[in-house]
């Protein structure tokens, strides 16, 4: 009985023994796909590849998104201060940003003007002011007189439609190039899109992306030229980037 039973036992031994020996080979083999795909990041990283543009995770769908966007565009706590205690001293500073643009030749009376992401309007009425009376603003929720309902990912108007645009609510934007797309589609030839951005510091809880340095505005602005960049301090935002779409830019209507 005793040395039936040992035999069995002692080739298990073995056989236990050599696994032992040969796993670590075993494993190296297998984990040799993982090695190298965990492996190239790190070797990047080394060698950072600039990306100054980077959309928020958290976003699972293009509703949630919308929802949580009209949950700030609807506080009406915010709301009550936007059309109040905010009213008066944002249309001064729009203002006298715009007159700065109409000296440049960047904005006219005869500017047909869109304000993206306006809010309650306060650059549509400080537009109006300065007498650039066909102006209008674009929300998710709209505010009459001054204010329509649209989307700046899929903006309802016709291509060709406006001389200027601005906006200050890029970092909102989940889709950038289609955000982008959508004013060099609305946009004539020869129209001019100024955008107020944070390159710094300025964080919303209800933001969708970062952006870091310009680059990346003119990278997306592929039918635009750049006409200038500069510093403003504008209610958080820090930089101001002026775009001219070019007259030449693919006609299609
Ligand atoms: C916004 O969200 C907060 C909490 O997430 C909620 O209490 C509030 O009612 C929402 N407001 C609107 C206008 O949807
Ligand atoms: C409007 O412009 C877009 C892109 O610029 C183009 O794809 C589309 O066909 C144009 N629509 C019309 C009706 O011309």
């Amino acid at each position: 009985m005793k040395g039936i039973q040992t035999k069995p036992l002692q080739i298990s031994k073995y056989f236990v023994l050599s696994l032992f020996f040969s796993l670590p080979f075993l494993l190296l083999l297998s984990l040799r796909p993982y090695y190298h795909r965990f492996s190239t990041p790190a070797t990047d990283n080394s060698t950072p590849q600039p990306s100054d543009l980077r959309i928020r995770p958290g976003y699972t769908s293009y509703d949630r998104y919308i929802k949580k966007q009209l949950n700030k565009t609807l506080d009406p706590k915010l709301r009550k201060i936007w059309t109040t205690r905010d009213w008066d001293r944002k249309i001064q500073v729009f203002s006298r940003f715009f007159e700065g643009l109409k000296g440049e030749g960047l904005l006219s009376e005869d500017s047909k003007a869109l304000c993206i992401g306006a809010r309650v309007g306060q650059e549509v009425q400080a537009l109006r002011k300065i007498g650039v009376s066909d102006s209008i603003g674009m929300d998710l929720v709209p505010y009459p007189p001054l204010v329509v309902e649209g989307d700046f990912h899929n903006q309802p108007f016709g291509n060709h439609t406006f001389d200027f645009e601005f906006s200050n609510v890029f970092d909102h934007a989940l889709y950038p190039d289609r955000f982008v797309a959508e004013i060099e589609r609305t946009l004539k030839p020869g129209g001019v899109c100024v955008l107020h951005v944070a390159l710094s510091g300025h964080t919303d809880k209800y933001s969708a992306n970062d952006l870091h340095s310009v680059k990346p505005l003119e990278a997306l602005f592929r039918r635009s030229a750049v006409v200038r960049v500069g510093k403003i301090d504008g209610f958080g935002l820090d930089t101001e980037v002026v775009f001219r779409k070019r007259r030449d830019a693919i006609q299609r209507s």
